[in-house]
Parts: structure tokens; sequence; C-alpha cells
């Protein structure tokens, strides 16, 4: 794991651009895939990877984009489903068409179509041959995706109900709190670690415990999370704040600065 921590969020988001760009395949003839979080916290990388494809750095015409999650019961269209933040926010600064955007389908009225959604979603992922970087945030309880405290570590994208911090934490994006949905389709932990890079990005001082116990506690479903430290190529580009609570921070700036540092 590497853990990259900068001085403001402007850097922050610089570094999990590069990062991003770097685990994405190229002259290989194979389409990138990038797997997309929602929040605020990758909308700096979003801006910084538009920046790129506007200097001609990076090409996102052939990729294809992955959601994270989305909410189950909003209206279709609805501007805070992830569909549509996605394809405001992240799909035109890439000049990622929408028919390259999978998202898992919130819209099924019972279980059975909802898991039926979810598989959908999982054999498109597998079609395009699995993500090649997973861009996520996380939240202040430790969840990822929305994969809450206790889910399995092997979970796959399924239905899951959102905590009330989360719908407290997500009710800035909704005119009234009542109207953050109270489930969603998430990929699981299991599907998140199956990307081939994940690189988190967390800013901000209401961040700092999760960030602590998910990177330096146990591997434990009480802090989702914590699977960051199951993968192989994971890199956490932090704030000063986010990075505020951790114990080996002095070795993460050590290892920052490459072989001759
Ligand atoms: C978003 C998602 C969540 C967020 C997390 C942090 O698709 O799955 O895990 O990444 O809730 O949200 P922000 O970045 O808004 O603090």
């Amino acid at each position: 794991m590497e853990v990259v921590v900068s001085h403001t969020p402007e850097e922050t988001a610089r570094r999990a651009a590069t990062a991003v760009l770097a685990g994405l395949p190229s002259g290989t003839g194979r389409q990138p895939v990038l797997g997309l979080a929602t929040g605020s916290s990758p909308l700096g990388l979003y801006q910084e990877l538009g920046r790129a494809v506007a200097s001609g750095r990076a090409d996102f015409s052939a990729a294809h984009g992955v959601a994270l999650d989305e909410y189950v019961g909003l209206p279709p269209g609805h501007p805070e489903g992830y569909r549509q933040v996605l394809l405001r926010d992240v799909c035109g600064l890439l000049g990622l068409a929408a028919e390259r955007l999978a998202v898992p389908d919130g819209s099924g009225r019972d279980l059975p179509a909802l898991t039926a959604a979810a598989r959908a979603f999982e054999e498109r992922v597998t079609a395009l041959g699995g993500v090649d970087v997973q861009v996520l945030g996380i939240g202040a309880n430790g969840h990822l995706g929305f994969n809450e405290p206790g889910s399995a570590l092997t979970s796959r994208t399924r239905v899951k109900r959102l905590s009330e911090r989360t719908r407290r934490d997500n009710a800035r994006f909704f005119a009234r709190p009542e109207d953050v949905p109270t489930h969603c389709l998430t990929q699981g932990l299991g599907t998140i670690l199956e990307a081939r890079r994940l690189v988190l990005v967390a800013t901000g001082d209401t961040k700092s415990d999760a960030v602590a116990a998910a990177l330096e506690g146990p591997l434990t479903a009480s802090v989702p999370a914590s699977v960051l430290q199951w993968h192989p190529d994971t890199v956490v580009c932090l704030d000063e704040a986010a990075a505020a609570g951790l114990r080996n921070r002095q070795y993460y700036d050590e290892a920052a600065s490459g072989l001759t540092g």
C-alpha cells in the first residue's frame, strides 16, 4: 500500500490523477475500465483527469466507466441518482460516452429485481474484463462504496441498507434529510478487491479517524475500508488533515520519496 500525503486538497487530487493514469492500460489494445466513485472526495481528481484530456495527456474516448454504487428508489433521471451525477460531473469532463458507463440499476421495486440488477452489473463488469483502476472515497464511518460496517469482506454487488450516519452525511445533496434513500446497490468488498488498482482519496479532518482505522487498524468488517490492506496495489492519497491520525506517517513520507529517498 502506498500512502501519499500532500499539503493541500489540490495537490492530493493531482497525485491521485497521476496514480489513476499510471494504472490504466496503454498500448495493449485493451479498452481501459475506470471504476468511478461519487461524492465530494474524487471531484478534484476528476477535474485533474479532465485537464489531462484537454491537454492531450489522456484519452478516455475508448474507455469504459463503472460506477461504485447507486441509490435504490430514486425516480429515473433524479439529479442525485449516481448515473446522473456521473454523467454530469465525470463523463463530460473525460469525454466518456454515456453508453460506456455501467451503473447498477436501482430502479427495481423488490429484492428479486434488485438482486437481478446486481448480478447483471457484475456480469457487465466481467464482460469488460474487470476494472483497471477503481477510484474510491471513504465514509466517516469507514465505509467503502456503500459497504457499511459489518459488510462481509468477500461480498459482491448487492442491496445494502444505508447507515443513518451515511444518510446524514449525504443529506447535503437532497432538499430534505428524509429524501435520502434508505437503500442502495453497491459493489461488494470482494468486487472492489478484484480491481487491478485501487486509488482512494480522502481530505479533511472528518475523515482522519476512518483513515487511521482503515490503514493501520485490524482488517475487520467493522471498518470495511480496512480491506485496502488486503489489496496488492492500493494508492491512498490524503491531505494533511485526513492523515492526522496516522502513526506511521514518517515512514509513508520516506517511502513516497522513492528509491533515492
Ligand atoms: C460514493 C461512495 C462512498 C463515498 C463516501 C465518501 O460512490 O461509494 O463510499 O466515497 O461516502 O463520500 P464523500 O467523498 O462525499 O465524503
